[in-house]
């Protein structure tokens, strides 16, 4: 099975994102982290900012909003441009609804799970949203390592999708390196963010091939 690899721009240079994105056009997606500072307490990247990104990046923008009211944001993120948006469960009041308007927006509708949050809280979703992210780490901060406790839910998702019959994009966030990508692409995973990995790396392209390799199986 070939595997998605979105590079993860948290891990770049914040003042040279146009360069540092050409280093990794090899790559499928490239995750743009959105922190409020409340959702989670770090702060990041916005609108205006997400808004430029979709102008210059050769590689389509997946979206990852770590921030609180995704009701209110996540479909303005599908609107100006981004090709896949993913909002937390945990900060989410109507997420079938969500999930609709990111789709009529014009993006792909992804929900995501923090580490303590059952993949029970997204099954009834299967069916509606076109990716789940199963955090391996707790979000906020790039860097961190990889929980080998979240991979049953991997392992619980992809059963779920399989029986019913859905295609599902199963996205795994923190701590993916080559060491600890091939079991969660064995759990069920075929979406890998990674951002010191990637960005860490003086060859980046060379890490984006590395990760594709070591998920052959
Ligand atoms: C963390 C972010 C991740 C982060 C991953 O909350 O959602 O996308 O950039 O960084 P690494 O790959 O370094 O764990
Ligand atoms: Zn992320």
């Amino acid at each position: 099975m070939s595997v998605r690899i979105a590079p993860s721009i948290l891990a770049a240079d914040f003042a040279n994102l146009e360069r540092d994105i050409r280093e990794v056009v090899s790559a499928d997606l490239l995750h743009v982290d959105v922190m409020d500072g409340h959702f989670v307490p770090n702060l990041t990247i916005g609108v205006p900012v997400v808004r430029r990104l979709a102008e210059v990046s050769p590689l389509p923008l997946d979206v990852h909003l770590m921030i609180e009211d995704p009701d209110h944001w996540a479909p303005r993120y599908a609107e100006l441009g981004a090709t896949s948006v993913t909002f937390h469960s945990e900060a989410a009041k109507k997420p079938r609804q969500i999930a609709t308007d990111i789709k009529s927006s014009g993006a792909r509708a992804s929900v995501a799970i923090k580490p303590d949050t059952p993949a029970e809280a997204v099954m009834e979703l299967l069916g509606v949203v076109d990716m789940v992210l199963v955090m391996t780490v707790e979000p906020g901060f790039g860097g961190q390592s990889f929980m080998p406790e979240t991979l049953a839910k991997l392992t619980a998702l992809r059963a779920a999708a399989v029986e019913a019959g859905t295609e599902l994009w199963l996205q795994v966030d923190g701590g993916i390196t080559t060491d600890t990508a091939p079991a969660a692409v064995a759990a069920g995973a075929d979406t890998l963010v990674a951002g010191s990995a990637v960005f860490g790396a003086s060859d980046r392209a060379r890490a984006v091939q590395a990760l594709r390799d070591v998920c052959q199986l």
